[in-house]
């Protein structure tokens, strides 16, 4: 895959930008979820998997937002952020056992 796309305004081919550093999630991958009908910064994680990576979008999302508002015409602040959810670990059923035993 190519890592350069071209800008409207100049018509010059300019290196892609790296949004989402944990998923490798590029600029031009994220406006292309764009034109492909995603309006919310979870439409986009969906397409292009930006935001599922270890800081959970605490890095890319606002990035992200900036993009939907840019290539939208909408304002930044209107633009929703991820969802965001408990983080999931497996825990080891004896951890619950000597909580009961102090109770
Ligand atoms: S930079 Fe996007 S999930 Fe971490």
């Amino acid at each position: 895959m190519s890592t350069e796309k071209k800008t409207p305004a100049s018509g010059e081919a300019q290196e892609d930008i790296l949004i989402c550093r944990c998923q490798e999630v590029t600029e031009s991958e994220i406006v292309a979820a764009i034109r492909d009908g995603a309006r919310t910064v979870d439409g986009v994680k969906r397409r292009t998997r930006a935001g599922m990576g270890l800081c959970q979008s605490k890095t890319c999302g606002r990035l992200i937002q900036r993009i939907i508002a840019r290539e939208t015409g909408q304002n930044p602040a209107d633009i929703l952020p991820q969802k965001s959810r408990m983080p999931v670990r497996p825990v080891k059923i004896g951890s619950f056992e000597s909580e009961a035993d102090d109770a």
